[in-house]
């Protein structure tokens, strides 16, 4: 199976967790949520509303005719389901290559359930190898990142991308995370600072695998 189709299979395992009626999910962004937004519609009688994480995830939504709510109007979700740049064995990830990062870690906060979808090409023993993005304020980006250097990291600004809060992305290299809940919180405080990519904090409570076997494991 290439790529492509380990992403669909794994977005197809997590319909099963849209189990009730009249849900209101929280939907994330990336290649593998496409997929899954794309199968969406054989769920959609289980579908009140969705809280999107990104202005892209909306737009397709949308186009298919779903209901995308603020999370303010909502309060807490009982489902969120996203994909992933890296998941340790603990359940920790690393996110944020889509950009979304913020609104996903807030949505991922305020959901009970949190089901990451990946393909087993996501799977590392330490997280660090895909590099971390940062948001920043832009007036705090170099700032930031000379701090990250500190941290033993190699900050590179992605150039000419601006997230759907108006900031910029560092994505920092070479990081060896050993300590992922340290690390999350000691990059939080730095001045400037609007989220960062890791997820150990809240990490997911499931994953899904699809591995080359054509199997999707539970995590
Ligand atoms: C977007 C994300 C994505 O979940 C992550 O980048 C994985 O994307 P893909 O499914 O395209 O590999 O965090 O901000």
């Amino acid at each position: 199976m290439n790529s492509e189709q380990l992403k669909k299979q794994v977005a197809e395992a997590a319909l099963a967790y849209i189990n009730d009626f009249d849900m209101i999910i929280g939907i994330g962004t990336g290649s593998t949520v496409n997929h899954l937004i794309d199968l969406l519609p054989q769920v959609k009688n289980r579908i009140e509303a969705v809280v999107s994480s990104s202005e892209e995830s909306t737009k397709r939504l949308q186009a298919l005719g779903f209901k995308v709510k603020e999370l303010n109007q909502t309060g807490d979700l009982s489902l969120y389901i996203d994909g992933a740049d890296e998941a340790d064995a603990h359940n920790r990830l690393t996110k944020g290559g889509g950009g979304a990062l913020t609104r996903e870690k807030i949505i991922a906060a305020a959901s009970q359930q949190f089901v990451c979808i990946i393909d087993e090409s996501k799977q590392v023993d330490v997280l660090g190898k895909y590099p971390l993005p940062i948001e920043v304020l832009p007036m705090a980006r170099s700032y930031v990142a000379r701090q990250t250097v500190k941290l033993g990291g190699q900050p590179i600004y992605r150039d000419g991308f601006v997230t759907d809060n108006g900031n910029q992305i560092i994505d920092i290299h070479n990081l060896k995370i050993l300590d992922p809940v340290e690390l999350e919180n000691k990059i939080n405080q730095i001045p400037g600072v609007v989220t960062n990519g890791l997820f150990a904090q809240r990490k997911a409570d499931v994953i899904l695998v699809a591995n080359h076997d054509g199997e999707v494991v539970k995590q």
